[in-house]
């Protein structure tokens, strides 16, 4: 009966997805390595419609960020969304804030599913709620896709409603679920359909040359007022107080010496300023 049921969703998910005038390929599969490395392996062999989608139930090696591991199980949405020079403003200088424009559309698809929720961005991007992390994203840039085009793979780790008691104890103590703070049920198949609408919306909107996006990051960003520690490149740190982002999306932190507006860098540790 349970089974009938999850099945029926499931299938009405994947009718929904596949009648989607934007979406121009839909795989789900049962299980991967990673659902980024698979959408790669599909572009390398010749994949060439996009925005494509490949979801997948379990993933055998999530990735994370600075090649970190991404725990992948059941309850979590897992995907993976192909997007290509049509999707993307004409000035290739605008698109490192294609991630940025991605954590937008999750918060938002988040608190459309779960109203009472309040969803803060880490950037460059990870979705966080009540300190705890909820999403992260990783955005993979494939310079020589298909015909020499630019496409990028934006691989998406939600937590619906996972199971903590399965997890690693240290895990447990720095993740969330929106299950947790939901007042209804929320199942992978509902917050996929929100999300693929919100991502429809806000890439559009950025690609249209508007700017919305930012505010809408801002009014969420988890660092402004903090102090910050963050690692650039390999030998360098830099400690200071965060001052929220720049239009083009960088981070502005403020040292004795300088306002600086950096491009990329791990934010090894934050904490309110006193
Ligand atoms: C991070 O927090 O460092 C980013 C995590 C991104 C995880 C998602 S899960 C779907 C997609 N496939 C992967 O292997 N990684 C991303």
């Amino acid at each position: 009966m349970s089974f009938s049921w999850t099945q029926q969703r499931r299938d009405a998910a994947i009718d929904s997805l596949e009648q989607s005038s934007w979406l121009r390929h839909t795989e789900w599969l049962l299980e991967t390595d990673s659902t980024n490395t698979h959408a790669r392996r599909q572009l390398a062999a010749g994949l060439g419609r996009w925005p494509a989608l490949f979801v997948a139930d379990r993933q055998t090696a999530g990735r994370g960020r600075n090649t970190r591991s991404w725990w992948s199980p059941e309850g979590c949405l897992m995907l993976s969304l192909v997007v290509g020079q049509e999707q993307l403003p004409s000035d290739p200088a605008l698109w490192p804030q294609l991630s940025l424009v991605t954590g937008v559309a999750v918060a938002t698809a988040v608190e459309a599913e779960a109203p009472q929720s309040d969803v803060k961005l880490k950037w460059p991007n990870d979705l966080y709620v009540q300190s705890r992390k909820l999403a992260g994203i990783l955005v993979e840039a494939i310079p020589q896709a298909v015909d020499g085009q630019m496409a990028f793979v934006i691989g998406i780790g939600l937590n619906v409603a996972v199971d903590w008691s399965r997890a690693d104890i240290e895990l447990r103590g720095r993740a969330c679920s929106m299950s947790q703070f939901a007042d209804r049920d929320v199942s992978v198949e509902s917050v996929l359909l929100r999300l693929m609408e919100h991502l429809e919306h806000w890439l559009g909107s950025w690609r249209a040359g508007e700017t919305a996006w930012w505010q809408q990051w801002c009014d969420r960003s988890l660092l402004s007022g903090c102090s910050v520690q963050l690692q650039l490149g390999s030998s360098q740190q830099l400690i200071g107080d965060c001052e929220g982002i720049d239009r083009a999306g960088r981070l502005l932190i403020r040292d004795s010496e300088h306002l600086h507006h950096i491009q990329s860098a791990d934010v090894l540790a934050w904490q309110l300023r006193p």
